[in-house]
């Protein structure tokens, strides 16, 4: 496994591979890697032939300081991971070398960034698009891998790769769960004990509420997971929408679309935790 900071060295050494037919599988990541990531590394390898993972806390698409400031890296940790996978590069570059100049770029995404993470988070999915868009035109994946524990995000790359004509495939890969159920996510390291103790009611939560789509309306539903996330006292619930899973638009009923996911996002402390359910897939 080879750790390339340049987006020169990388270019080098992926026309090597392209020239020999290989077909590039590509992960991005912004480090603190988790089983999750392990899970998207292991897809790759097993769909194409050379693996390139990239490490990169993205600035662009914190639209909160103490976040960015406070998100985990640990490369040593991440390289001795990734060094069991089939990752063949690591792309770690630095802010400038993503970013030459200020990208000015400002995307349109309709509705699809107007709900959920969009609304609460502006800029968000802006800078999620900035960066995807800059790794891609660096590493011009076949097959890009993304977690679906970020469902918006999914939805928002692949309409960046659609609106940009990029010919990779978005592949999603399933959420990895902690044995108690909780979503990995780099975020949970940040969780104080008592936060962490109370974070799996989440996953719970939206499990239990899977068996209301027989017998309960989606306000029921609305209601039973709000009411039960906000009986801990450690969470705050910030949203939990009911949406189709493709306009990620709400949903009033269960017969409204074929394809319906409950999108949530909680507060454990300062901490934020997002995840989500289908409850509806045809
Ligand atoms: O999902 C993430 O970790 C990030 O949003 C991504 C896709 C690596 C872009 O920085």
């Amino acid at each position: 496994m080879e750790l390339i900071k340049t987006s020169n060295e990388l270019t080098q050494r992926l026309t090597f591979e392209k020239k020999n037919g290989k077909l590039i599988g590509f992960v991005p990541t912004m480090g603190a890697l988790h089983e999750g990531h392990l899970s998207l590394v292991e897809q790759a390898g097993k769909e194409c032939d050379t693996v390139v993972v990239s490490i990169f806390v993205n600035p662009t698409q914190f639209n909160d300081p103490k976040d960015l400031e406070r998100y985990p890296r640990d490369l040593d940790t991440d390289m001795t991971l990734l060094a069991d996978t089939s990752c063949e590069l690591v792309f770690a570059p630095s802010v400038e070398e993503v970013y030459p100049q200020t990208d000015e770029r400002v995307f349109e995404f309709g509705q699809l960034d107007e709900v959920m993470e969009g609304e609460h988070r502006p800029g968000h999915f802006n800078g999620v698009a900035q960066v995807v868009s800059r790794l891609f035109d660096m590493v011009k994946p076949d097959k890009a891998f993304f977690g679906q524990k970020d469902f918006q995000q999914l939805a928002i790359v692949r309409d960046m790769v659609r609106q940009l004509n990029f010919g990779t495939e978005v592949v999603a890969c399933p959420i990895i769960r902690e044995p108690d159920g909780l979503a990995m996510s780099s975020r949970n390291r940040l969780l104080t004990q008592k936060h962490r103790k109370s974070a799996p009611l989440i996953a719970k939560t939206l499990s239990e509420s899977c068996n209301f789509v027989q017998s309960k309306s989606v306000a029921d539903t609305k209601k039973f997971v709000t009411d039960a996330i906000n009986a801990d006292e450690n969470l705050k619930l910030e949203y939990f929408e009911i949406v189709d899973g493709q306009t990620l638009q709400a949903v009033d009923s269960w017969s409204e679309s074929n394809y319906i996911v409950g999108c949530i996002a909680v507060f454990a402390g300062d901490i934020r935790l997002i995840d989500n359910v289908v409850y509806k897939f045809a």
